[in-house]
């Protein structure tokens, strides 16, 4: 079953409602593979995308199963929608209210009309998007492939005078090389007491021995995203940070152990703070332990105190503990995993003991 075909059963569509998608990550999924400008509509019976003379070639491309609607400059997308609204008998519209800007709704509504209901979507093609399929899963594993890899290799780069940003540039050339189309996020490269900053923009700071070096790193493979930490040290570390090192490698390595399906999100998260808190960092791991990761890397659900989810078989999520000690630094050690019936896989398969460079 297609992807759009997915989402028609699960919303039940009956032949007069019709389901209008923004979100590039939503057409992305139900087209399976189309990544340009536009917008999808779909009904029961038709899968259409619409967009302007730029994409119309790459649309039919990677979409053959959708009917391509051209824009131009006397008939922009909402006219296309109205027109194909009206031509449907559609009756009743469903749409993205958490992605569609207000102003575009009201476009949208002025050009379909008023007697035409707008139902929100209630984030549907993302529901579907948790549990990833088969062939997901072999994409996502190349994407966890090439982390893994580069990781390895960047090791043997890593010397003491290296600023951060000649890390970084290396992780990146090093992830396009094995095979990378584009990266997942902004790299994160945190040195020494920088390491304190979960989210570090990585800088002019010039790498020396003593530091420990966290590198949080993914690739995107056709189309999908990898995510992993790893944190190094260059030359022998201090006792305070070997101690931070175990930590979060015992609570990585136990939440990953604790992940399969039917299992809630918060007791996983809980299992990896109350450990965290019991070593004596309480109040030093202040983010998530993961979310899930697909076509963004930031999906739903969440490891979090805050997140009651249950895991499904085919979820892809990360294993992300970190402690941060400001003035010191810090330890994150994060792994992309998929869920199973009976436990987990890691799709990450670098190694997490403390590498000492
Ligand atoms: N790189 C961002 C994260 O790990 O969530
Ligand atoms: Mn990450
Ligand atoms: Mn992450």
């Amino acid at each position: 079953m297609t992807a759009s075909d997915r989402l028609a059963e699960m919303l039940r569509l009956s032949p007069k409602t019709g389901v209008v998608i923004h979100d590039p990550s939503n057409i992305f999924y139900l087209t399976e593979g189309y990544a340009g400008e536009g917008l999808v509509y779909i009904t029961a019976e038709r899968r259409v995308i619409i967009t302007d003379f730029r994409y119309v070639e790459a649309a039919g491309k990677a979409a053959p199963a959708f009917e391509v609607v051209v824009t131009s400059h006397d008939r922009q997308q909402t006219k296309c929608v109205a027109e194909l609204c009206a031509a449907d008998g559609v009756t009743e519209l469903r749409f993205e209210s958490n992605y569609l800007p207000v102003d575009a709704f009201e476009k949208l509504r002025a050009a379909v009309g008023e007697e035409v209901s707008y139902v929100p979507l209630k984030q549907a093609p993302q529901t579907l998007r948790q549990v990833k399929t088969p062939a997901e899963i072999v994409t996502m594993r190349k994407a966890a492939a090439i982390t893994s890899e580069a990781f390895e290799a960047v090791l043997a780069k890593i010397h003491p005078g290296m600023t951060e940003t000649e890390l970084r540039l290396e992780l990146e050339n090093t992830m396009y090389r094995l095979g990378a189309e584009a990266l997942a996020f902004d790299t994160i490269i945190a040195s020494g007491e920088n390491g304190s900053l979960p989210h570090a923009v990585p800088g002019s700071r010039k790498l020396q021995k003593g530091d420990m070096i966290t590198m949080d790193f993914g690739a995107k493979v056709g189309g999908y995203c990898s995510d992993m930490t790893r944190t190094v040290a260059l030359g022998e570390p201090s006792a305070e940070m070997r101690k931070v090192y175990q930590t979060v490698l015992r609570a990585q390595a136990m939440c990953e152990a604790a992940l399969a399906a039917g299992k809630n999100c918060f007791e996983i998260d809980r299992l990896a703070r109350d450990y965290i808190d019991s070593q004596g960092y309480a109040g030093r791991f202040g983010h998530g332990l993961g979310h899930c990761v697909g076509i963004d890397i930031h999906e739903d659900p969440r490891l979090s105190p805050s997140c009651h989810d249950t895991l499904k078989a085919g979820m892809v999520i990360t294993v992300e503990p970190g402690v941060y000690l400001p003035g010191i630094g810090g330890v994150r050690i994060e792994n992309t995993c998929l869920v199973k019936e009976n436990g987990s896989e890691p799709l990450t398969t670098a190694r997490k003991e403390l590498v000492v460079l």
